[in-house]
């Protein structure tokens, strides 16, 4: 359309996820007008090697000076797909600094310096979005800062990594063990080379922070969430989950309760009844409990080039209808409280103990009797006889706190009758 206004966007990265934000805007950018009444502009994109092979986009548009973007005073929308701490804290800082307005989907940064960054937004009255650092196609921050802004939240649970979501998937589907199920997503290219940050549940723990903070209007920041990876799940520890009805997944839970935020995300059995446990491969899911609209759940693709890439692109397009309305920073942090965060071992859960006992008299008693001493009510007792002299003791809580279990647990260790503590996942 002639006369229409342009709207000039900086990319910073061209990895997987700026590559589907270029596709989509090249897909989107005929009926950009009609969405938002400008027309948008890709005016340069900075990547860290700029002699790398890339066939799909024009090369005049590449660099690796940021003065290129940050200097030029025609770019209003500054779109972060790089990832990492630095330099991308900096470069958010002055972009927003320089009346530029911000998109990220990175969740390592928002989960420990969202608010030095939501503060630099709201001085400068300019929009800082991130729906993609969350569940990346996922709608999630945008339904908890808006659409259910009227309720009271009481729980945010999800299965926000997809990695180990179909790792889990495999394991209970196929019987696989974890490594076999880990190679598998790699090759799928699910897991990345180094796959720490999914298996070990920190990936998971970043976006949790970023929910709980935006669900109960309190800032919660990375290291405050306890995090357990899925590495010790054992193809026997599905056996029995399937035993009991239920299945085992990585869930990133956050509650707020009358003393405190309780926040953590680890393995847990959950009951093949709730919605969660039909998530399966690399899907993910938020499950949201608020006190006027009840249940509610988010499911679909949680990372991705085209997922991942729907999310920013939603943001960029609301930074633009502000734009063109003058209302940029409209919706900045909403942490107007300050509610503590509970320690982890206050915190109350049911426990799954697996353990290999001596099989001879008044084992069960002592055991039950070391429980009982540390204020741990028991459940449920199976006990199955795997070898000779041994037996597989399996052992279901009541909800206790965790240092209770956490002590009894130490003490069961301690026993001469104890052979080995085998594992140890908490229900839902
Ligand atoms: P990626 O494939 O590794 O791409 C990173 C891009 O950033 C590359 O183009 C790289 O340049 C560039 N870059 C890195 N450091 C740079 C620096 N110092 N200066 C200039 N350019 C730099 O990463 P990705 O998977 O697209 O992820 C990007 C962000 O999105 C991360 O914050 C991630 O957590 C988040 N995210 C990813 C997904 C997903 O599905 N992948 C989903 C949700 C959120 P070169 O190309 O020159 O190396
Ligand atoms: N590594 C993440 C996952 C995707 O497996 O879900 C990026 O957040």
């Amino acid at each position: 359309m002639e006369n229409t206004k342009v709207i000039k966007v900086g990319l910073l990265g061209l990895g997987t996820v700026g590559s589907g934000v270029y596709k989509l805007i090249e897909r989107q950018k005929e009926e950009m007008c009609q969405k938002t009444g400008a027309d948008i502009k890709i005016e340069k994109i900075l990547v860290h090697n700029i002699d790398k092979k890339r066939d799909h986009v024009p090369l005049e548009l590449l660099t690796d000076r940021w003065e290129d973007i940050i200097e030029n005073p025609g770019i209003q929308i500054v779109i972060e797909v790089m990832g990492g701490i630095e330099p991308a804290r900096t470069m958010i800082l002055q972009a927003l600094n320089s009346g530029k307005h911000v998109v990220t989907a990175n969740k390592d940064l928002i989960a420990e310096y969202g608010k030095e960054l939501l503060d630099a937004a709201e001085n400068n009255g300019t929009d800082l979005l991130f729906e993609a650092a969350v569940a990346g196609g996922i709608p999630i921050i945008r339904p908890l800062k808006q659409c259910l802004a009227a309720n009271e939240i009481d729980e945010v649970v999800g299965i926000v990594n997809g990695t180990t979501n179909y790792i889990l998937t495999k394991m209970f589907e196929e019987g696989m063990e974890f490594q076999e199920a880990l190679e598998k997503a790699t090759e799928l290219g699910y897991a990345e080379a180094d796959p720490t940050a999914d298996i070990e549940g920190l990936d998971a723990g970043r976006k949790v922070a970023i929910m709980a903070s935006i669900a109960f209007h309190s800032r919660v920041v990375f290291s405050d969430v306890h995090t357990e990876g899925i590495t010790k799940i054992t193809a026997r520890d599905i056996l029995y989950a399937k035993e009991f009805g239920s299945v085992i997944k990585l869930v990133g839970v956050a509650h707020n309760t009358v003393d405190g935020i309780e926040v953590a995300v680890h393995p847990m059995m959950l009951s093949q009844e709730h919605p969660l446990a039909s998530v399966r491969d690399a899907f993910n899911a938020v499950f949201v409990h608020g006190d006027a609209v009840d249940d509610v759940m988010f499911y679909g693709r949680g990372a991705g080039e085209l997922p991942t890439a729907s999310a920013i692109m939603g943001d960029v397009i609301d930074v633009m209808r502000d734009i063109q309305y003058h209302c940029t920073g409209r919706i900045s942090c909403t942490c107007y409280r300050s509610t503590p965060v509970k320690p982890f071992r206050e915190v109350r859960n049911k426990f799954f103990l697996r353990m290999q006992v001596e099989n001879k008299p008044g084992v069960l008693a002592a055991i039950a009797s070391v429980f009982g001493v540390h204020k741990v009510s028991i459940s449920k007792v199976i006990q199955k006889v795997i070898t000779d002299g041994a037996a597989e003791l399996v052992i279901v809580t009541e909800a206790v706190k965790e240092y209770h279990f956490m002590d009894a647990l130490e003490h069961l260790r301690d026993m001469e009758t104890t052979r080995e503590i085998s594992s140890v996942i908490r229900e839902y």
